[in-house]
């Protein structure tokens, strides 16, 4: 609806902007960091990989005075699990816990607030070796330990943190679980949600611990939140955009938030035989132990229709997210909306329906933890002068956080916004044509 009066922005809005350690850092295995999975990583060929990054780990200090410069007022970073513990647990780094220390300081001493992620995506290798990682119920207490290690080294700095980015993904990516050899999310779906468990126990353990050691902090997950539109106006298809929202994003979100599976997702799992087994105890874990916040990486919006069984029931199409499951839904190209060169639909209505599906689901203010517009920049000269026509990013993110005007006006709790991003980080799977910053 049209709103006839905007509110203010609140005077402590985080106007931010975010990067993860994979994607900026750089110095790859040096100064002590061990092996991630993201060294083993599926990559889209002719991209640059992650050993270089942007060189955060040697220019951050430049970088944060550019950031002052801009009138950022929050900085989401992510902390390298293996810096800290290059084995993902037991003997601590301490070259690398300096650095995330003197990297928080120069933030605080340039009056940005750090947002900080305990883990995004570069999960560390030796635990997968050592017991599989996530689908081992060994993890849950290894990220505790990495948990309650942070809240002591960093709690008195640090006021909001981010347990898990995007857990709804992550647990679709093989990979990304460390299972380099599967194919698909299809061959890995019961182990897929064995993880999804684990991890949904583990925050909540850190939930508990932060809630516990540092009181004034907040502490949420960072979830990759989508609308999903029936692409007519036929009821099978509006079904199928529900479905799909539950089985990608409002699943973990009941878990998460409201400790529970839910009677239409346990029945999703029960059919497909993929219902992890648990010990009853976990659910009173999960309830007990709920976040401050939901945090929100929003992109774009897809259409669904309805896709019938066809004698392939569960059997799902796409990487690295399904575009499709038989019985489910598949993915269509909205008519109305521009994408990006990514098949991404440009929606900032989106942004303004999914915060208010969050707020009315979940009742918790929302950080929005990423947002932004990816394009292959050209270089043109202008009056002898090399630039870069970003046009279609201004407008993309003037009218995305117009959208989050609105929200805030209609009395929805939104902490803040970060852009993604503030560097030119590499992008998680194209590499360095896909920017989310004017580069010249
Ligand atoms: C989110 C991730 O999924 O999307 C970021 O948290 C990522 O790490 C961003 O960079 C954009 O995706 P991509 O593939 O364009 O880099």
């Amino acid at each position: 609806m049209d709103l006839k009066q905007l509110k203010d922005f609140p005077p402590n809005f985080l106007w931010g902007a975010g990067i993860s350690s994979f994607q900026a850092e750089g110095d790859w295995r040096k100064n002590g960091q061990g092996r991630s999975v993201i060294e083993y990583t599926r990559k889209e060929k002719n991209t640059t990989n992650f050993e270089a990054g942007v060189d955060f780990y040697h220019h951050y200090k430049e970088d944060i005075k550019l950031m002052k410069e801009m009138g950022l007022r929050a900085f989401r970073i992510s902390i390298s699990w293996t810096r800290i513990f290059p084995n993902g647990k037991g003997k601590v780094n301490r070259s690398g816990v300096e650095f995330y220390h003197s990297v928080i300081n120069q933030l605080k001493e340039n009056h940005i607030e750090p947002i900080v992620t305990m883990y995004h995506f570069d999960y560390p290798q030796a635990l997968i070796d050592e017991y599989g990682g996530w689908l081992d119920r060994r993890s849950v207490i290894d990220y505790k330990n990495y948990a309650s290690f942070l809240f002591n080294e960093f709690g008195d700095q640090v006021k909001y943190w981010i347990t898990i980015n995007e857990q709804d993904h992550v647990i679709k990516m093989p990979d990304r679980l460390g299972m380099i050899n599967a194919g698909s999310y299809s061959d890995t779906e019961k182990e897929a949600y064995i993880a999804n468990h684990n991890m949904c126990v583990a925050s909540a353990e850190a939930f508990n611990l932060c809630h516990l050691l540092l009181p004034k902090a907040m502490i949420g997950p960072a979830l990759s939140y989508q609308v999903y539109y029936p692409a007519s106006d036929n009821p099978a298809d509006v079904l199928a955009a529900d479905d799909l929202s539950l089985i990608n994003q409002n699943y973990l979100l009941d878990l998460q938030c409201r400790g529970e599976y839910g009677a239409v997702f346990t029945k999703y799992l029960v059919d497909r035989g993929i219902y992890p087994r648990f010990p009853e105890s976990d659910l009173k874990i999960l309830k007990q132990n709920c976040p401050d916040f939901i945090g929100v990486n929003y992109y774009s919006t897809d259409d669904v229709t309805y896709l019938a069984s066809n004698g392939k029931f569960g059997k799902t199409k796409g990487l690295p997210i399904p575009s499709q499951e038989n019985g489910v839904f598949k993915k269509e190209k909205n008519k109305v909306l521009k994408s990006t060169k990514w098949g991404w639909a440009i929606d900032s209505i989106g942004l303004r329906i999914a915060l208010q599906r969050l707020y009315r689901d979940y009742n918790l203010p929302i950080l929005i933890t990423e947002n932004g517009y990816s394009e292959i920049e050209k270089v043109s000269n202008v009056d002898g002068n090399e630039t870069i026509n970003d046009k279609d990013r201004i407008i993309y993110l003037k009218k995305h956080i117009q959208s989050v005007h609105e929200v805030i006006s209609e009395g929805i709790p939104i902490l803040g916004y970060c852009v993604w991003t503030f560097m030119d980080v590499i992008s998680g799977h194209s590499g360095m044509n896909k920017r989310y910053v004017k580069v010249v």
